[in-house]
């Protein structure tokens, strides 16, 4: 059984769907084993809580850089015993030391599909309004590996949700969690868990 942190920042309804998933027997050979926030107060931890899973808080405000911030998780997640990271809305910088721990094994899930609306500054809504003001027709998500470069880590599933006339970022986000984030999150995770994921170079096979 492989230990599983989801690393939060904000509502957790990626967690929420984890933990749903989990309860429905479909995340296999896996455990939500932590969730650990970047700020305290936030909702994903009284969905933690609720779901009977350790959570814990690691401030980014308590460490002098990215770095140190980096280095003190990943010695935390070591600790742990974890074997997959899930960034789930986790909205912090993250330095190198945490791929070089977890090469192939830390997984995020970002609202468009890569490689559009994606990198340095596009996060939660502001990724939503990107897409609009730009006019595309389709949108959606990806999960992916995460890699030294900001959302350019192998690919692991995507998932195409149509934009709709009169869409607000608002709107466009609840879709596009409700049509792709919450079905690809947990299966990409139930399948590292159970090694189906296999990455050459920038290609991620999907085994049988
Ligand atoms: C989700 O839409 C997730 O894809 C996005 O933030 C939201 C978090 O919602 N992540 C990013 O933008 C990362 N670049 P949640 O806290 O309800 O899961």
């Amino acid at each position: 059984m492989k230990r599983i942190a989801v690393l939060v920042s904000g509502g957790g309804t990626n967690l929420q769907a984890l933990i749903d998933a989990q309860n429905r027997g479909e995340i296999v050979n896996g455990r939500i084993a932590a969730v650990i926030a970047s700020k305290p107060g936030v909702y994903a931890l009284d969905r933690a809580g609720t779901a009977n899973i350790p959570g814990y808080v690691m401030a980014r405000r308590d460490y002098p850089d990215s770095r140190a911030y980096t280095i003190a998780l990943r010695d935390k997640l070591q600790s742990l015993d974890i074997a997959l990271v899930v960034l789930a809305g986790f909205m912090t910088i993250l330095t190198e030391e945490l791929v070089e721990a977890y090469p192939n094994a830390i997984l995020n899930v970002h609202p468009a599909l890569i490689p559009s609306f994606c990198g340095e500054g596009f996060y939660g809504l502001h990724v939503h309004e990107r897409a609009l003001q730009y006019g595309v027709k389709v949108s959606g998500a990806t999960v992916h590996f995460v890699s030294r470069e900001c959302d350019g880590g192998p690919i692991v599933l995507q998932k195409a949700v149509p934009v709709e006339e009169g869409d607000t970022p608002e709107i466009l986000q609840r879709r596009i969690m409700e049509q792709a984030e919450w079905k690809l999150l947990p299966r990409a995770v139930s399948l590292f868990c159970q090694d189906r994921l296999r990455v050459e170079g920038r290609i991620v096979h999907i085994l049988n």
